[in-house]
């Protein structure tokens, strides 16, 4: 086991363990623990493997959409946002639902838009949806509670407010809350990007494939100009209705965790 796994917290641990048993892992099957997220050590290729081109890198895509540059931290945009009522969605909802985790995180998170329970709370992922983000997130060690930057995410979302009857957001909504979120990539500086579902996927990349068609492979989005890695993946409130594809997430946990220990 590496130190990121070691260092769990009994919290996180049972909260792993209960994904992977979600995932079908209902028993046992050796005396020793064995690390499954650690790289395969490397073999000599055969010849002709040698000589075969490089895989090719992840495609560039530029995410498209204006910064909202006036802000110089994230308490300053959470603080406008507070105070933009150009957003018709604002009228409707309860709470502004801007970001949790650790702004220091290595990796952010960006989901669709805030539901009944993030409504009420004002923060994003914290109904079932999230309880189960939160399990996936640990079986590979990562929290949001994390202190330090290695084990820790930051979750925000596309829209700030919650559509109502959760209803998908307008193309509208989304060019409105858009520039927050540019700005929000900018100042928290991400090293890598994981994508929550088709609509932060498409609105990232500008592709319109749905979500089975684009998770899993990764893109590189220049966002202003810097290069980060970006995993599109399927949404949790997806994997509650359709527990067969939790297999898909799981590949998508083990290659975000592999890209995190190369970099
Ligand atoms: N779904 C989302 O996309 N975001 C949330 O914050 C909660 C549910």
């Amino acid at each position: 086991m590496d130190r990121k796994q070691n260092d769990m917290t009994p919290h996180d641990a049972a909260e792993a363990l209960r994904w992977l048993s979600e995932m079908g892992a209902d028993e046992i099957i050796g005396e020793a623990p064995v690390n499954r997220l650690a790289a395969p050590a490397a073999k000599p290729a055969p010849a002709a493997a040698r000589a075969a081109p490089a895989p090719a890198a992840a495609p560039v895509v530029v995410v498209p959409g204006q910064s909202a540059v006036q802000f110089g931290s994230l308490q300053e945009i959470e603080a406008a946002l507070a105070s933009f009522d150009a957003c018709p969605l604002k009228k409707t909802a309860t709470s502004l639902c801007y970001a949790d985790g650790n702004p220091e995180a290595r990796v952010m998170l960006i989901g669709e838009a805030p539901g009944r329970d993030e409504d009420i709370q004002g923060k994003p992922f914290v109904g079932r949806s999230g309880q189960l983000l939160d399990r996936m997130l640990a079986a590979v060690g990562l929290s949001r509670t994390a202190q330090d930057r290695e084990s820790a995410v930051f979750i925000t979302n596309v829209i700030f407010w919650r559509p109502p009857g959760n209803r998908t957001p307008t193309d509208a909504e989304t060019q409105m809350c858009l520039p927050f979120l540019i700005r929000t990539i900018e100042l928290q500086k991400p090293d890598v990007i994981v994508c929550l579902g088709a609509t932060p996927a498409q609105r990232l990349t500008g592709r319109t494939d749905g979500i089975l068609k684009l998770r899993g492979k990764w893109v590189t989005a220049n966002v202003s100009g810097r290069n980060i890695p970006l995993l599109p993946t399927l949404h949790p409130a997806y994997l509650l209705r359709q527990p067969a594809q939790k297999r898909l997430a799981w590949r998508d946990m083990l290659s975000l965790r592999q890209m995190l220990d190369a970099h």
